[in-house]
């Protein structure tokens, strides 16, 4: 049975009601974030969880982030230290999720958390926290994808990807962010940066007036399971920093380069401005489109790798890397 599809911008006590009874009785709701649509459960039910990763396919269980209303909400279930909160309170909601110590006996289950005595936590942007307010418990949401595939931007990606495995798909336009959530761990004075995201180190480092610390390497070194370097991948081979297309050859452009593009069997244009946000909101949705193509090879510009191309480019690379089994 194909999945419901509540579209919020019309139907918006519907979606909240339909949300919360879904959720209720222990199944998995795709909801609409500001980075990308979540596949979204109660995280204090273990079964609940356990659908999460059944439904997307995923080998094994990671540690997922915990959605929170608010930070007062947050603070039921994770304990702040004094960073953690300033960053909270200025970049919440929005795409910033900070790992921080599980507050014990707060009622995440321990299959949402991988068993670590840690959370990941983040407080969305629009109508997600409106229905987590609602429904009153953490959601547990990763991208609503299968394993190993493209974070979805929009229902009709999720639908395409999942439509058959759901009861409930929440429609609320695109993504605008377009790339996951930054993550973020405070540790004593240090911040370290887990995963580049939607939110750009450099806001961060102003606020703060902090470093933020890189992880080595070009791959960032795996803090938690769940960041294999194969994630993110389309069915077509990906070639970065290209300098042209090859014959045949899908191009994926930024700010119209690379210019050479006579040999090429499609192109598109991550942000003919220039612009790294535009290029954020548009990279899921151009690789899956390049994808469509039925190129066997996409080729992607290089991509200035400050502010938001930093996540871009960790996502390129996933999407580069050699393919996991
Ligand atoms: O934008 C986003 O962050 C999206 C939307 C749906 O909110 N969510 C998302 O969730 O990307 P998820 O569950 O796929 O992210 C899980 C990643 C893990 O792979 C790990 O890198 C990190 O979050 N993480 C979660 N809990 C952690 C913990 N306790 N310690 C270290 N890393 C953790
Ligand atoms: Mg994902």
């Amino acid at each position: 049975m194909a999945a419901r599809i509540i579209d919020i911008a019309t139907d918006r006590d519907a979606a909240v009601t339909e949300a919360c009874r879904v959720l209720a009785e222990g199944f998995p709701v795709a909801i609409p974030t500001e980075t990308v649509y979540g596949l979204a459960a109660d995280a204090t039910n273990p079964v609940a969880v356990t659908r999460i990763y059944e439904t997307k396919g995923r080998p094994r269980f990671n540690p997922l982030i915990c959605h929170m209303s608010d930070l007062e909400m947050a603070e039921r279930y994770a304990v702040f230290d004094p960073i953690s909160r300033q960053l909270a309170e200025a970049f919440w909601p929005g795409p910033l999720t900070l790992v921080l110590p599980l507050r014990q006996g707060c009622g995440i289950h321990a299959l949402a958390t991988a068993g670590l005595d840690s959370v990941g936590i983040r407080v969305p942007k629009g109508f997600s926290a409106e229905l987590i307010a609602a429904f009153g418990k953490p959601l547990a949401a990763p991208s609503a994808n299968t394993s190993g595939k493209v974070s979805p931007t929009s229902a009709r990606h999720v639908a395409d990807d999942l439509g058959e495995k759901l009861r409930l798909i929440l429609d609320g336009a695109s993504a605008g962010v377009g790339v996951e959530s930054t993550i973020i761990r405070v540790e004593g004075e240090r911040l370290r940066l887990l995963r580049p995201g939607g939110l750009a180190a450099e806001d961060i480092e102003a606020l703060t007036g902090r470093m933020v610390e890189r992880q080595d390497g070009p791959a960032p070194a795996i803090e938690a399971p769940g960041m294999m370097a194969s994630h993110y991948a389309p069915g077509a081979a990906v070639r970065l920093n290209a300098a042209a297309a090859e014959p045949g050859e899908a191009l994926i452009r930024f700010a119209g380069m690379p210019l050479s593009a006579t040999k090429a069997h499609a192109i598109f244009d991550l942000s003919p401005s220039g612009d790294l946000a535009e290029a954020a909101a548009n990279l899921f949705d151009t690789l899956k489109r390049a994808d469509a193509t039925g190129a066997a090879s996409i080729a992607v510009a290089p991509i200035p790798d400050h502010g938001l191309g930093e996540a871009i480019n960790d996502r390129l690379f996933r999407a580069a890397a050699p393919r996991e089994g």
